[in-house]
C-alpha cells in the first residue's frame, strides 16, 4: 500500500541513498504517518520496500522514541524530563500536564486527541520545560501556554488540521 500511495515519494527517496537501506528511518516515519503508528503491518511493509529483514525496522522501531510501537492520538506530546530539563521544573510540568489532560504517561485522551510522553534530552535544555508534538517544538512552557497550546490544537483538530503533515515536512527537502 506504502508503495502505491507514494510511488513518487518513495522514488525520489531512494534516489538520494546509495543503498536502499539507508531510506529506512524516512520510509517508518512514512508507514507511521500512514498507519498512525509503527504496526506488525508498517514494519514489513518497510522492509519489503527496502529488501531488509523485518526484524532489523522493528529493531529500530524499538531504539527510536519517535516511532510508537503502539497506537497513539494525534498529537503526541513528548515532554522533555531528562536532567536539565528536570532541573528547570520539567517533573512538576509533566504532572501538570498529566492532571489537565486527565491522563497518566503514556495515556491517550478519551478522544484520541493527545498521548503525553516522556523523552529524554530533544537538545532544547535551555529552554525548559519544553515538549515535541508531532516534530514541533514548543518551548519555555508553563501551565498558560500549555492550556493555549491545547487549545490550539484542539481548535487545529476540529478544522482538520491545516499544518503541513509530518510526511510534508519530512519530504520538503526532497523535492
Ligand atoms: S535535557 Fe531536555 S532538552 Fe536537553
Amino acid at each position: 500500500m506504502l508503495r502505491e500511495k507514494y510511488a513518487d515519494e518513495i522514488d525520489a527517496l531512494l534516489a538520494r541513498f546509495p543503498q536502499k537501506k539507508s531510506a529506512v528511518l524516512h520510509l517508518m516515519h512514512l508507514a507511521q504517518n500512514e498507519y498512525g503508528y509503527m504496526s506488525d503491518e508498517a514494519m514489513k511493509e518497510v522492509a519489503e520496500i527496502l529488501d531488509l529483514d523485518p526484524t532489523h525496522v522493528m529493531s529500530l522501531a524499538g531504539f527510536y522514541s519517535l516511532y510508537y510501537e503502539e497506537p497513539v492520538g494525534k498529537y503526541v506530546l513528548e515532554v522533555c524530563n531528562d536532567l536539565a530539563c528536570a532541573l528547570r521544573g520539567a517533573d512538576k510540568f509533566v504532572e501538570m500536564a498529566s492532571r489537565k489532560l486527565d491522563i497518566p504517561v503514556d495515556g491517550t485522551t478519551n478522544d484520541g486527541l493527545f498521548t503525553l510522553k516522556t523523552v529524554m534530552c530533544l537538545g532544547a535544555c535551555d529552554r525548559a520545560p519544553m515538549l515535541q508534538c508531532n516534530l514541533k517544538f514548543y518551548e519555555n512552557l508553563d501551565e498558560t501556554k500549555f492550556d493555549n497550546m491545547i487549545a490550539d490544537l484542539r481548535a487545529r483538530a476540529a478544522e482538520g488540521d491545516a499544518d503541513p503533515s509530518v510526511v510534508e515536512r519530512i519530504f520538503s527537502y526532497i523535492k
